[in-house]
């Protein structure tokens, strides 16, 4: 459940895909993937942590991409595109995987998880925030974001609350309201339109929503992130998300 490729299937597809899994047990070392070949299985990391490398065009020695985490999964592109493995995975530790074969991930998993990932690709290509993410990290958040549905006047944060989730606007605009002098009404502080962001303020502070996110148009649609996500996948983002706070400051409660 905790693996994004595999959340959006109902409980009997679940069933499917946890009996056909198989477990593959690798020493400090060894390769679980091999860029270049052929590729049959996609994986899900259970326990151990493995690298990922991959040699970029006019270098002879591997880029180091990433390093994984149990309950994250990889492997998946060759068989969404049927392309040869595009990156090296090596053991770092001693690790234990599951392997998912080929035949149950294009029955079950396959068309879901290139659906979302498409879906998403033009609108997330598009958002200047995300402009310095790696594509291939850019794409993979399709398989983690959630689409969801505001009407006008509704509130999509309230200040004050605890904030547990950041969202990024599809279609449709807002504003950002917020109480700046004591026993007043809030006042608007920020539009907001298709493309744009907000709710990372909590998830970067640790605090409470430090403003309200009211819609104006008549539906908005948002796709939102929860934070185990927002931290996992902006990671590369944060100084930078961290300095447009800054940008916030001139609108702050007057004591
Ligand atoms: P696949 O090409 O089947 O095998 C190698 C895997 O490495 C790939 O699927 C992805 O799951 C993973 N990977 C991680 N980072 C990248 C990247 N930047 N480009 C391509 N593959 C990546
Ligand atoms: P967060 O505090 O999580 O929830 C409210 C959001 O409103 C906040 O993150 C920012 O994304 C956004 N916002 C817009 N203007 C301001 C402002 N002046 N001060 C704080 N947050 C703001």
């Amino acid at each position: 459940m905790e693996s994004f490729l595999f959340r959006a299937l109902d409980e009997e597809d679940l069933n499917v895909v946890v009996g056909a899994i198989e477990e593959k047990h690798y020493k400090a070392g060894e390769h679980v993937i091999k860029e270049g070949d052929q590729g049959d299985e996609m994986f899900v990391l259970e326990s151990g942590s493995l690298d990922c490398t991959k040699v970029f065009k006019g270098n002879s020695e591997p880029t180091h991409l990433k390093t994984y985490e149990p309950g994250e999964g990889f492997g998946e592109l060759a068989l969404l595109y049927n392309a040869p493995r595009a990156a090296t995975i090596t053991a770092k530790t001693d690790s234990v995987c599951w392997a998912l074969d080929r035949p149950t991930f294009n029955n079950i998993v396959k068309d879901a998880a290139a659906k979302k990932r498409e879906k998403y690709d033009d609108f997330l290509n598009e958002v200047s925030i995300l402009k310095t993410l790696d594509p291939y990290e850019r794409s993979r958040l399709g398989d983690a974001i959630v689409e969801e549905k505001f009407a006008k006047n509704d509130f999509v944060i309230r200040e004050g609350d605890i904030g547990d989730k950041f969202f990024l606007i599809v279609e449709g605009t807002a504003i950002a309201t917020k109480v700046l002098e004591e026993s007043k009404e809030p006042s608007k502080v920020k539009d907001y339109q298709r493309g744009e962001y907000f709710g990372e303020r909590a998830l970067l502070m640790n605090e409470p929503r430090a403003a309200n996110i009211v819609v104006t148009s008549d539906q908005i649609t948002l796709i939102s992130m929860e934070r185990a996500t927002f931290i996992r996948m902006m990671g590369p983002l944060e100084d930078l998300l961290k300095r447009n706070l800054a940008l916030y400051e001139k609108f702050s409660l007057k004591k």
